[in-house]
Parts: structure tokens; C-alpha cells; sequence
């Protein structure tokens, strides 16, 4: 056994970390170790996962929303972008209803959100832009993460029910897109004018993050002997984003960013580990660490 795991964890110690069964997590980490980089692949919801829910106390954009709070989008686009969030968002939060519930409306709500993008005819230039001017910031320490992964060429493979295009500026802007990363999302279509004209493939939503949003590649199948996985998300849909890959050791990592009270036993219950309220990616790192027998002043 590697002289590893909980001890060397000290951010699970801290009182904003919550686990169900802290011996199930120190196992794993435990036997993470034991097998080593080679073992390991990531897999991570972007929005308020590997981007941050607030920044010096004000909520930040998600990839949809830094096109609402954009000076480049037309107002027609902003008004009624917001009128859509306000309607189908809190169904994504609503606890009470179950996901086939919830399912048809956020199919809903992504063709509508797309629809009147698609209206706006931007070009790419237009979102690079946009990106800069946002306040979609990475989380504190995801440049950390990101750089470790790709020194040891751990695939780190990005799901996201946002846009895939503004994912990748953000990601091209506040650090570097390698080639260990994979970002599977809704991607715009532009026309040979650059003018953008429409989304590619099937719409992804938040309950449709698993094997078939990626079923047509074969991603999980060209590292099913990567059976080492941690899962990082923010939302209980994320939870499906491993659904096809081949699993022996499974961490599930959520961060739970609002709604605390109501959610935490029900959090407790579906991720491993449960993040509160912190906008760095600290406690991922200091595991990450631990897996991959990095000291912790590194
Ligand atoms: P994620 O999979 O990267 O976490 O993010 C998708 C989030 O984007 C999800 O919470 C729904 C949200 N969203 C908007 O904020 N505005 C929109 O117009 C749409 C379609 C989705
Ligand atoms: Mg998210």
C-alpha cells in the first residue's frame, strides 16, 4: 500500500467537504494510487464545475449566459434569453420533479435558447469577444489541474450541456487547451461566410449527459483500460456523464454552489464527496495530488 490517501488529503478535512462514507472515499483514492496515472481519466461538467459559480460575491455566466450580459447580443435577444432562463431554470433545480418530468422541457428550452441565438448571425470573432468581456471565470487552481493532467497525459474529457465553441474560448483565454482534452457539447455551425447559421448533431441538456450524447465516438471505448475515474460536476445530472465507460474506481466529486440547505443530504447521498460554497478547485487538486503522488507544496 503507497504511503497515501486521507491523511495526505488535508482539504477533505476541511468543514466545507461532506462525505457519506469517508471510508469508501479513502479506499478509492487509496487503490487510485496504488494504480497510478496510467490508470486515470478525468471526466467534468464545465459550467460551475470547472468554472466558477460566484466571483468577489457576484454570481458569474454560465456559457449561455455571457451571451446575455454581452453589449455585442441585441436586446430582443437578451429579453427573451432571460425570460427562458427564469422559466426552464428553476425545472433543472426542481428536486420534486423527476428527470423523464424534467427531460421534454429542457429539450424545450434548448431549441427555443437556440433558435433565437442562431437569430443574432454572429461570427466567430463575435464570441471571442464576448468571452473576453464575461465574467465566466475558471475556477481558482483549474489552471493547476489542467497543466498536472496534461504533464502526466491523463485525458481530461469536458461535458457539457452549454456551447462547446465559448467552452473552448474561455478555456483558450484563461489557460490552454491541450491535447488531452476533449470537450463534447452543442457546437455552433458556421457558414463559409463565418456567419453562424445553427448548432451541429443533437441537442445535449443537462439530462442527456451520458452515453448517448457520446455515442457516437468512441472516446470511452479507446480508454476503457483508463478504469480509474473521477467525476467532477455541479448538477445530479452529471452524474450520468461515465454512463458507457468501462469502471473499476469511481469518485464522484460535486460541488454544491446554492441551495445548500435543501440539497446537501440529497448530495450526500449521490457524489462521494461534496464541495460547499468554494470557488476553487482546491480540494479536487489536493486529491488529484494524492493520486498522482505529487507533494503538496507543488
Ligand atoms: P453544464 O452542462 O456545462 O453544467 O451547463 C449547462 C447549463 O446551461 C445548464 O445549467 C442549463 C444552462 N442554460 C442556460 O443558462 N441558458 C440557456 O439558454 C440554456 C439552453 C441552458
Ligand atoms: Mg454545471
Amino acid at each position: 500500500m503507497p504511503a497515501c490517501a486521507f491523511s495526505m488529503v488535508e482539504e477533505l478535512t476541511k468543514s466545507h467537504v461532506h462525505m457519506k462514507d469517508p471510508e469508501f472515499v479513502k479506499k478509492t483514492i487509496q487503490q487510485m494510487t496504488t494504480d497510478g496515472h496510467e490508470k486515470l481519466q478525468v471526466v467534468a461538467d464545465f459550467d460551475r464545475t470547472l468554472s466558477k459559480f460566484t466571483n468577489k460575491g457576484k454570481v458569474c455566466s454560465t456559457c449561455h449566459n455571457v451571451l446575455e450580459e454581452s453589449k455585442v447580443m441585441p436586446d430582443f435577444y437578451k429579453e427573451k434569453a432571460k425570460v427562458l432562463r427564469d422559466t426552464y431554470y428553476p425545472i433543472e433545480l426542481n428536486h420534486d420533479l423527476t428527470i423523464q418530468e424534467k427531460t421534454p422541457k429542457m429539450i424545450e428550452w434548448y431549441q427555443k435558447s437556440h433558435d433565437l441565438f442562431t437569430q443574432c448571425q454572429l461570427t466567430k470573432t463575435d464570441i471571442e469577444h464576448i468571452v473576453r468581456d464575461s465574467s465566466a471565470y475558471l475556477r481558482d487552481g483549474c489552471q493547476w489541474f489542467i497543466d498536472h493532467l496534461h504533464n502526466l497525459e491523463i485525458p481530461l474529457l469536458i461535458f457539457s450541456a452549454g456551447i462547446g465553441d465559448i467552452i473552448e474560448e474561455v478555456i483558450k483565454q484563461q489557460s490552454y487547451m491541450y491535447d488531452n482534452m476533449k470537450i463534447v457539447s452543442n457546437y455552433m455551425d458556421f457558414d463559409n461566410t463565418g456567419k453562424m447559421v445553427g448548432f451541429k448533431g443533437e441537442i445535449i441538456h443537462i439530462y442527456n449527459k451520458n452515453e448517448n450524447a457520446i455515442h457516437s465516438s468512441d472516446y470511452f471505448e479507446r480508454l476503457n483500460h483508463r478504469d480509474n475515474i473521477l467525476l467532477l460536476g455541479d448538477s445530479l445530472g452529471d452524474l450520468h456523464m461515465v454512463e458507457g465507460a468501462e469502471v473499476t474506481n469511481l469518485l464522484k466529486i460535486g460541488f454544491l454552489n446554492q441551495k445548500v440547505k435543501e440539497s446537501l443530504d440529497l448530495y450526500k447521498e449521490k457524489f462521494d464527496v461534496v464541495i460547499v460554497e468554494d470557488e476553487s478547485l482546491d480540494v479536487v487538486n489536493g486529491i488529484t495530488k494524492a493520486i498522482l503522488n505529487i507533494p503538496s507544496q507543488q
